[in-house]
């Protein structure tokens, strides 16, 4: 099995490095210069693993999928989705956009992670040993996962109507806010021009122009530089300073 995942601020990582450990299999970011097509002729079995943005499949994990259907024909499907409290059908929504659709995903599950929305109002940040127990929960929830898939056992968490209805309250409305988000960053008059959100952003989103952070339409609000920031000078979606940023698991 080959493990692909995209991570905005480890979360997705964590998990999916944990799955492959477990399981047995390769694991790649799909930010890495990867040449995919040969990776996935040596598997049958491909695993995804995303966080999950308003009941949707973030942003970069559909661009990959979408640019490599060809190499994805005929192949069986583990979707391991991560998300703060609620998606419905996080993991299912994948399933629109995979060769042969449900009948090729052989599991797919919902991990509960920290959460990385360092600017919502609505959920506080979290970080080091408060985050133990959902942590401890996850990594259970992540070996029964391999085990499970070592047995035969077919799993799909999210795929049943009422997930999918559930998941729709949210999933409706999210296209519009992504798209508005594309090219909403602000970066604040706080910005010291240290360049890490333009290193480390993933669309390759922002450039330092001599007017400072610049952006390119490209946002894929993983929240990885709102939560890097050491001035808290740029956010995207929300426009509140965060209060405390999320650091990710060590
Ligand atoms: C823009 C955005 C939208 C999100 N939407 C949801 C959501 O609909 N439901 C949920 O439970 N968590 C949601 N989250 C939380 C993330 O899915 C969760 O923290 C995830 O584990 C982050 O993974 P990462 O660290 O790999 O980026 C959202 C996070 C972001 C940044």
């Amino acid at each position: 099995m080959v493990v692909f995942y995209f991570s905005g601020t480890g979360n997705s990582r964590f998990v999916a490095e944990h799955f492959a450990k477990t399981a047995g299999a390769d694991c790649y970011s799909i930010e890495e210069p990867l040449d995919a097509a040969v990776l996935l002729s040596q598997e049958v079995m491909v695993a995804f693993c995303y966080p999950v943005y308003g009941s949707c499949v973030a942003g970069p994990m559909r661009a990959f999928v979408q640019a490599r259907q060809a190499e994805l024909q005929g192949k069986r499907f583990v979707i391991l989705a991560t998300q703060l409290l609620f998606s419905g059908n996080g993991a299912q929504a994948l399933c629109a956009l995979l060769p042969g659709g449900e009948s090729n995903v052989v599991y797919a599950e919902h991990f509960f992670m920290p959460n990385n929305l360092c600017n919502f109002p609505m959920f506080s940040v979290t970080n080091g040993e408060k985050n133990t127990r959902k942590i401890r929960r996850a990594l259970r929830k992540i070996d029964r996962t391999a085990a499970e898939i070592t047995r035969g056992v077919v799993r799909r968490r999210g795929f049943h109507p009422i997930s999918i209805l559930l998941g729709k309250s949210q999933s409706a409305y999210w296209p519009a806010i992504e798209q508005r988000a594309a090219s909403d960053i602000r970066v604040s008059e706080d910005c010291i021009r240290c360049g890490l959100c333009v290193r480390t952003c993933p669309t390759k989103n922002l450039s330092m122009e001599e007017n400072g952070v610049q952006q390119h339409g490209k946002c894929a609000v993983c929240y990885r530089c709102v939560n890097a920031c050491p001035k808290q000078a740029i956010t995207t979606m929300i426009h509140e300073k965060p209060k405390q940023q999320y650091h990710g698991i060590s």
